[in-house]
């Protein structure tokens, strides 16, 4: 471990393969499990990140360049983490893109069928394949997954209806693996509310646009928009022996969105 990460130890000797961690929440989820003890394979897209993360913690990670929504990509980082630190107990599923909030009204004709494919390719495609390829390793390390889902995986509202479907699948994902790799893999979810990051968008929609509205968090019953570490905590709950009578189960940190209730103005206090 470089001089200046913190080492904690909760996840001491354990090996986590984290998607989407050169960035936002994954990242902060990678840069957590580092001061917990693990050894962490960070995925993603971007070169440029990548090794920005590599110089910081050395040999601590490996970096791999995937794109989850392909099948080799996900074959690539199981080998690639397996090759390297011999093992992989927690899988962190969480590379994801947004749909811009981009209603069904406004989706256009022409590009909505290419928007779909990318959106569903990374947000439940990836996590999939993820899923299937890294199977082997979680059976022989009894391990665990865990995959970012969202309040959009309960809710409207939390993106366009491309998002959403993405987000309600994750929901589906989660509790039909956790029931068919019982006993020996626990599959859990963490769904965040809102998150101080700007996700990517695909292609077909264009720009990117912050991925929170401006002054949402004043219809929250908890004010505020939390920051990606603000829910690194959950992670490291359910990676650990303090979940283990955990599985199928999705806690969501959404700032009270759940019980908003009809006049938001009420319950404040
Ligand atoms: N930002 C929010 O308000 C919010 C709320 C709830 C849930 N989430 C979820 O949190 C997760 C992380 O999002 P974030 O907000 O940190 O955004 P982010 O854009 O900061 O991080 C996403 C990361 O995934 C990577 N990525 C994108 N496509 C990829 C691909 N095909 N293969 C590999 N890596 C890829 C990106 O390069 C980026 O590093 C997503 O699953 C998202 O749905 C976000």
């Amino acid at each position: 471990m470089k001089k200046g990460v913190r080492n904690i130890g909760r996840l001491n000797g354990k090996v986590a393969l984290i998607t989407g961690a050169t960035s936002g929440l994954g990242r902060a989820v990678a840069e957590r499990f580092v001061e917990e003890g693990a050894q962490v394979c960070v995925v993603d897209v971007s070169l440029g990140r990548l090794e920005e993360m590599k110089e910081r913690f050395g040999d601590t990670i490996l970096t791999v360049h995937s794109d989850v929504s392909t099948l080799e990509g996900n074959i690539k980082m199981v080998e690639s983490t397996v090759k390297t630190f011999g093992k992989i107990d927690i899988f962190v599923a969480n590379a994801g893109i947004y749909d811009g909030n981009v209603g069904i009204n406004d989706l256009p004709l022409n590009r909505i069928e290419a928007a779909f494919d990318e959106v569903i390719n990374v947000n439940v495609k990836g996590y999939l394949l993820g899923a299937k390829v890294v199977l082997p390793e979680l059976l022989k390390s009894e391990g665990c997954m865990i995959f970012t889902a969202s309040h959009a995986s309960f809710y409207s509202a939390g993106g366009g209806p491309i998002y959403t479907a993405s987000k309600h699948a994750i929901a589906g994902l989660i509790k039909e693996l956790a029931y068919e790799l019982a006993p020996k893999i626990r599959v859990n979810g963490v769904a965040p509310g809102v998150i101080a990051t700007a996700m990517g968008m695909p292609k077909a929609l264009g720009t990117q646009i912050p991925s929170i509205i401006s002054g949402v968090e004043q219809s929250l019953p908890l004010p505020f928009i939390p920051e990606s570490r603000d829910y690194v905590e959950l992670y490291v709950l359910l990676a650990s022996e303090a979940a283990k009578a955990m599985t199928g189960t999705i806690i969501q940190a959404d700032n009270g969105i759940s019980i908003r209730g009809l006049v938001q103005t009420s319950g404040g206090i």
